[in-house]
């Protein structure tokens, strides 16, 4: 495919499809519809077809309804333009894959890839061709809810996936078949809500947003991403979903994005609350004007730009250009060729090749955080499994599930009784703590208990429901809920040794837990694919190689806790009194950023680089040795972490710039080479303008971001 060629016949057109439409027609390709998600009311505005008011739509889901959508719609409107219709296909279609912060643990974006190609043609099969996927947004505060839709809270590891989801999801180029438009979100900031309050405010400096912030965006306008979604937030007093500056300046100039941006749900009318806009007519003049070239959704912009242009307070122009990119868009997706999709092709749902991948995503997202050497298991034991996870069929789905099927999870239990050669009993011990009866937990742990003590190892499936994490759940406590802590105790309390399996989808506190636990393993919400996966970690048949995306906290307390935090002025070395830390919890983080065991372990030595000097806009390679020198084959990811000493800026205390994963036989060792280029040392200065600043660098190959024990120093000129 010619991709230039195919972009440049697209747009000419779509350039002669705009020469025959009217404002109103216009107008109406800016203009989405569907099911309110708050309502959850499907409405098809059949009323508003004549017209040409509909452009796009979201939540229809299937190819039966899609297809008979745009059969009316084609048939009534007067010039056939189909309808692009939209979905949160999150992290599966019908195939539910893990969580995307589950997904980042893998430290391998080829899997995200790879799910998101699945994910794709799922929805694609089902009319859907553009989904609200990937979530870029960087989370420092596992309080909010959507730090389980995103890749963590690193830049650089949140940048390669952004990468890898989008071109998994759009294919090598826009209209491949079975690849659909990715959708790039919340733009900009959302992950830093205030008190990780969802759709709170975001106050922070210029150089964090394009430091931390914007580079994720870049990394998938790179790619190619089709479209941005505007988020609900403000940042620094100005909502993105009206914010000119943000969204024309920035995205469209500075960082090249040439798609069209979408606004949240309801976004634009929500700059009448946030006192930006004073009536819908001013909102959405803020907002396209701003930027935002589709409403999600109604018509607010059909009912009020044809008189903002008018009264000169919108450029016709504008409405143009916006056309024009949608337009496009939709040509370059085939629709106009094929507007319609075969119902055969649902036949892909829950494919075999699909659950497989499900399930090699699923294992490689797991993250073991203890073990005193009872994983794996040994054959033959009697396995107590614990827990409201132990058996449940939705919540190890997560959060932003599409079409799921109960039915096809793999639960816990059934993954471990396929897999495990020994015995295993069942029990549900409480609820999630979210319940409005919880029944009588009390019996319910006690029996529970029973069974435990008759077992020789108690595996504690615990942690939150589904809709714990996600869109509007932010817990002010992110200590495992309910009365689950309590189960917990009663376990330990048997003498027995009790495995934490711990399924959620943002980090909880585990400080209680990390010495009395025999082990601690963190699975997140994994998807269709649950059970398999985690048996295959607990049995040995897959050692685990996930690594923490995100810190975890020793207490909620101490929330915000990132590895890559500005030096102080008085660092917390637990020394003296006067050091940036608290006085009732240890410095740093439970797990850091980074974090994760093996069955094996790997040893690092001979660190060399390839210079000492690195030019400023040169690279230099960095290796190291790697050896397995524990007990079984397994995959290791050696991180790459630098420190810029002086800065005209405060630099942060280490960052990410390099990690690879790598799989070694027990006993083999090898030499992983990592290239470390000038560019990514550049940080936005006072001036606002990026730069690489001479002077000398630590540059750190370790297991996780607390590791400083192998460490050299270069020197850019
Ligand atoms: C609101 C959410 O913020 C966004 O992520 C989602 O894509 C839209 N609703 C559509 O459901």
């Amino acid at each position: 495919m010619d991709v230039k060629k195919h972009y440049a016949e697209s747009r000419k057109r779509a350039e002669e499809m705009l020469a025959k439409m009217n404002l109103t027609e216009k107008i109406g390709q800016l203009s989405q519809f569907g099911t309110s998600i708050y309502t959850n009311d499907e409405q098809v505005f059949e009323d508003h077809f004549a017209e040409g008011k509909v452009g796009s739509y979201l939540t229809i889901k299937g190819a039966e309804k899609t297809n008979r959508i745009q059969e009316l719609l084609l048939s009534i409107t007067r010039l056939k333009i189909p309808a692009l219709f939209a979905e949160d296909v999150i992290h599966g279609y019908r195939t539910t894959a893990p969580i995307p912060l589950a997904q980042a643990a893998t430290w391998e974006p080829e899997l995200t890839k790879k799910s998101c190609e699945i994910a794709a043609k799922e929805c694609y099969a089902a009319g859907i061709k553009w989904t609200f996927s990937p979530m870029v947004d960087i989370a420092r505060d596992p309080r909010w809810g959507r730090i389980a839709e995103g890749y963590g809270e690193d830049t650089y590891l949140c940048s390669d996936f952004a990468r890898a989801a989008v071109a998994g999801y759009q294919g090598d180029y826009i209209g491949q078949k079975d690849h659909v438009l990715a959708c790039m979100k919340h733009y900009v900031a959302y992950g830093a809500c205030v008190g990780g309050r969802d759709y709170d405010s975001v106050d922070m400096s210029m150089q964090t947003l394009f430091d931390v912030y914007l580079p994720p965006f870049k990394a998938g306008i790179d790619a190619g991403a089709a479209t941005v979604m505007a988020s609900f937030n403000d940042v620094n007093g100005v909502p993105c979903s009206g914010n000119k500056y943000l969204l024309r300046d920035v995205l469209r100039k500075k960082l090249g994005f040439s798609g069209f941006v979408v606004s949240d749900a309801n976004s634009v009318m929500e700059l009448i609350p946030h006192g930006y806009a004073k009536d819908g007519k001013d909102a959405a003049r803020l907002a396209f004007g701003g930027g935002v070239d589709m409403l999600m959704a109604g018509d607010l912009y059909n009912d009020n730009i044809p008189a903002l242009i008018n009264e000169g307070k919108i450029d016709p122009k504008l409405v143009d250009d916006s056309v024009l990119t949608i337009l496009t868009l939709k040509y370059m997706l085939g629709l106009f060729e094929e507007p319609y999709v075969d119902p055969d092709g649902e036949g892909c749902f829950f494919a075999p090749e699909h659950l497989e991948a499900a399930r090699e995503c699923a294992k490689n997202c797991i993250v073991l955080l203890e073990n005193n050497g009872v994983l794996p298991l040994s054959k033959g034991k009697k396995v107590a499994l614990v827990g409201p996870l132990a058996s449940d069929n939705i919540a190890v789905l997560g959060t932003w599930t599409c079409l799921y099927d109960k039915d096809k999870t793999v639960t816990i239990e059934k993954g471990l009784k396929e897999l495990y050669e020994g015995s295993v009993t069942v029990s549900k011990g409480c609820g999630y703590g979210d319940e409005e009866d919880e029944g009588d937990w009390k019996k319910e742990i006690k029996s529970a208990v029973a069974k435990a003590k008759k077992s020789d190892i108690v595996i504690a499936c615990v942690g939150e429901n589904r809709d714990m994490s996600g869109e509007a759940r932010s817990r002010s406590s992110i200590e495992i809920p309910g009365h689950q802590k309590e189960l917990i105790e009663e376990l330990l309390e048997t003498g027995k040794p009790v495995v934490l399996l711990v399924g959620a989808g943002r980090p909880l506190i585990l400080s209680e837990y990390k010495d009395r636990a025999a082990a601690i393993v963190y699975m997140w919400h994994l998807g269709t694919e649950t059970g398999h996966a985690v048996a295959d970690v607990l049995t040995g048949a897959h050692n685990p190689s996930g690594h923490l995306p995100v810190s975890f906290p020793r207490s909620t307390g101490q929330i915000p806790v990132y590895y890559n935090y500005l030096a102080t002025g008085k660092p917390a070395y637990n020394k003296r009194r006067f050091e940036a830390k608290y006085q009732d919890v240890e410095i740093g983080a439970l797990y850091p950023f980074g974090y994760g065991k093996s069955y094996t372990e790997f040893a690092y030595s001979n660190l060399r680089l390839s210079s000492d000097k690195m030019d400023k806009k040169g690279q230099i390679e960095v290796s190291v040795d790697v050896e397995n020198v524990g007990e079984y084959g397994g995959a290791d990811v050696v991180q790459l972490y630098i420190r810029d000493l002086i800065g005209s800026r405060v630099r942060p205390v280490k960052e990410l710039k390099g990690y690879k994963k790598l799989y070694l036989e027990k006993g083999e060792k090898k030499t992983v080479t990592i290239k470390l280029k000038a560019k990514d040392l550049a940080f936005t200065n006072d001036e606002m303008k990026k730069v690489v600043e001479e002077g000398e660098f630590l540059v750190f190959v370790a297991h996780d971001s607390s590791d400083s024990e192998l460490s050299a120093t270069f020197f850019v000129e």
